[in-house]
């Protein structure tokens, strides 16, 4: 599928906690898109092996696992097999675990269908670190979102709390350096700004003023497109 006849695409990619996830949920919501959660699949996958006790080194069963996941998106759940797991995987030992296994080139090729299954008419709102750079390299916009990380810890507590996780603000800045750290830095898709992407600072905007400058961004683009 030609770059222009395919359905449009706005990337959202940032660190951990930068507030891309509810962002780009909303911004779909306000343009009747689709939207992809890329990091629930790695999260996925990292619950789902877990449980098959495969090692987070293991990059041939990861990737094998991935390929035949049993994984839908119904509504608002997320679904392995006949199993609601979207809570399951919110925990930070599984984001922690998610980012281990999310090294490996062959996961990431592994998953690669799947992300492209979304890209559906009218169009889709992906978010993740590399929808700009490698999944949707032809994205109409492509947003870098970003915060202190003050504020994506405290972001990131108050998240869990209100899940009802326990948390600690010293584990989860530790965490979340590790994180940051961990994605950027490896080899193979690592998080960057992508060539031509807007960066907005969410460190003291509110979702509704990030969620405007988003679609603002994405109009103008359409208007220049007409
Ligand atoms: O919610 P949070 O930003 O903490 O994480 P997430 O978006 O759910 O992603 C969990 C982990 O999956 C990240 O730390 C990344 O290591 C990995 N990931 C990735 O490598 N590529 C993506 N497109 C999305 C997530």
């Amino acid at each position: 599928m030609g770059a222009l006849s395919a359905p449009p695409v706005i990337a959202i990619d940032g660190p951990t906690a930068s507030g891309k996830g509810t962002v780009a949920a909303l911004v779909a919501k306000a343009l009747g898109f689709h939207y992809l959660d890329s990091g629930a699949l790695y999260r996925l996958v990292a619950l789902a092996s877990e449980r098959e006790g495969i090692s987070s080194t293991n990059a041939y069963f990861l990737s094998k696992l991935a390929e035949s996941m049993p994984v839908a998106f119904q509504g608002g759940q997320i679904l392995l097999g006949e199993e609601d797991v979207s809570e399951l995987i919110r925990t930070e030992a599984i984001g922690l675990r998610a980012s281990e296994i999310a090294v490996h080139p062959e996961l990431r090729q592994a998953l690669v269908r799947l992300q492209h299954g979304f890209r559906q008419n009218p169009g889709l709102v992906a978010d993740g670190r590399d929808m700009a750079s490698v999944i949707f390299p032809d994205a109409r916009l492509k947003v870098f979102l970003t915060a202190s990380v003050a504020a994506r810890a405290e972001r990131r507590y108050k998240q869990l709390i209100a899940k009802g996780f326990s948390a600690n603000m010293e584990d989860l800045l530790h965490d979340l350096k590790q994180r940051d750290a961990r994605d950027s830095n490896r080899g193979s898709a690592p998080l960057v700004v992508a060539e031509g992407a807007k960066v907005l600072d969410t460190s003291d905007l509110s979702i509704d003023q990030a969620v405007k400058q988003v679609i603002g961004w994405y109009q103008s683009l359409a208007e220049c497109a007409q």
